[in-house]
């Protein structure tokens, strides 16, 4: 059977595989249930008009019938011919959940490396500098009054660059989300954002408490995320950022007042696919919540994010506007 493209082929298609199957087929008119099924899937057909296709395909079949035993085997019949259609979807899906869980995974292994490299960066880095400052300080004790004063310069520029991988390190996985959760978190980075860019990023958040660390994390990255889209794209000149609480729920809006794009293209300006929006998508899949896009040439973006407070492994949507 080749792939059916419309609803009116996989209706006569249901339709003669039930009829066979009615008619006696057995295993191999089932095989046949579980063909239109298959085929039903790869043409994105959705449960519900699966199961309106039955429906109408078991009414054709029981108009001809008459006697009451004779409706209730044809019915039951009909239910498990149903139930076979149904098995390639049971398989999605259960494959669907496999590669929500594996996502998990490899969320929490990336999460654990970047916490390793700030470490890293942070301790390893510092401690070797240490070292160097000694070393400078050693050879300096040597050397005139005007060498002194150059090595004096390098040790400078020794701090600076320390400064430097110290909030690089607290940037790639800040000690203060851990520590005191998000929303002063994501303040430290809109400060970082703001003063290394000429964008004026604003944060207004109404959370209480502390929010369970996958969701703190996976809503950190985000707007993390977010924020380099905007620096990097839209030319605006402000962001806003917006934490809110509904029961049950987190609401997240980032806001741009830029160029704004056509979110359905998912295009980057080299044509490639990018892939700071798909991640953003996945980590949302990886914790049931779901992204809604709203931008147009000229009319800036926002990214409004909801996810359930509790982490729970679902499905999640991303719409375009
Ligand atoms: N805030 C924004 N303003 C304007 N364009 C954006 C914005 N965010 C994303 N885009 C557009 O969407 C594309 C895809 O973004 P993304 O998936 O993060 O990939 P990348 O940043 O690697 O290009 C970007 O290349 C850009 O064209
Ligand atoms: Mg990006």
């Amino acid at each position: 059977m080749g792939i059916a493209k419309t609803t009116s082929d996989l209706e006569s298609l249901y339709g003669e595989a039930l009829a066979q199957y009615l008619a006696g087929g057995e295993e191999g008119a089932l095989h046949g249930a579980y063909e239109v099924g298959r085929l039903a899937l790869a043409s994105e057909v959705g449960l519900l008009d699966l199961a309106a296709l039955h429906h109408s395909a078991l009414i054709r079949i029981l108009a001809g019938a008459h006697r009451q035993d004779e409706i209730g085997a044809r019915c039951s019949a009909a239910s498990q011919f149903f139930t076979e259609c149904l098995s390639p979807y049971e398989m999605s899906q259960r494959g669907y959940r496999d590669a929500v869980a594996a996502l998990h995974l490899l969320n929490e292994t990336l999460e654990k490396e970047v916490q390793r490299i700030a470490h890293a960066v942070h301790d390893e880095a510092g401690q070797l500098l240490v070292v160097v400052y000694l070393a400078l300080a050693e050879i300096a004790k040597d050397l005139t009054p005007a060498m002194q004063a150059r090595i004096k310069d390098v040790t400078d520029l020794l701090y600076q660059v320390e400064g430097h991988l110290r909030e690089l390190s607290h940037e790639l996985r800040p000690t203060i989300l851990d520590d005191l959760g998000l929303v002063p978190a994501v303040r430290f980075l809109a400060d970082r954002v703001s003063r290394r860019s000429s964008l004026a990023v604003q944060v207004k958040a109404n959370l209480d408490g502390r929010l369970v660390p996958v969701v703190e994390i996976a809503l950190y990255r985000i707007i993390q995320e977010a924020l380099n889209n905007a620096i990097r794209h839209s030319q605006a000149k402000s962001v806003w950022i917006q934490l809110d609480e509904d029961p049950g729920r987190i609401v997240c809006s980032i806001r741009d007042d830029g160029i704004g794009f056509r979110p359905a293209a998912g295009f980057s300006e080299t044509g490639k696919k990018g892939l700071g929006l798909i991640g953003i998508q996945e980590r949302l899949s990886a914790i049931g919540g779901t992204l809604q896009i709203t931008s147009e040439p000229g009319r800036g973006t926002e990214l409004l994010i909801v996810v359930p407070k509790e982490n729970s492994n679902g499905n999640s949507n991303r719409t375009c506007r």
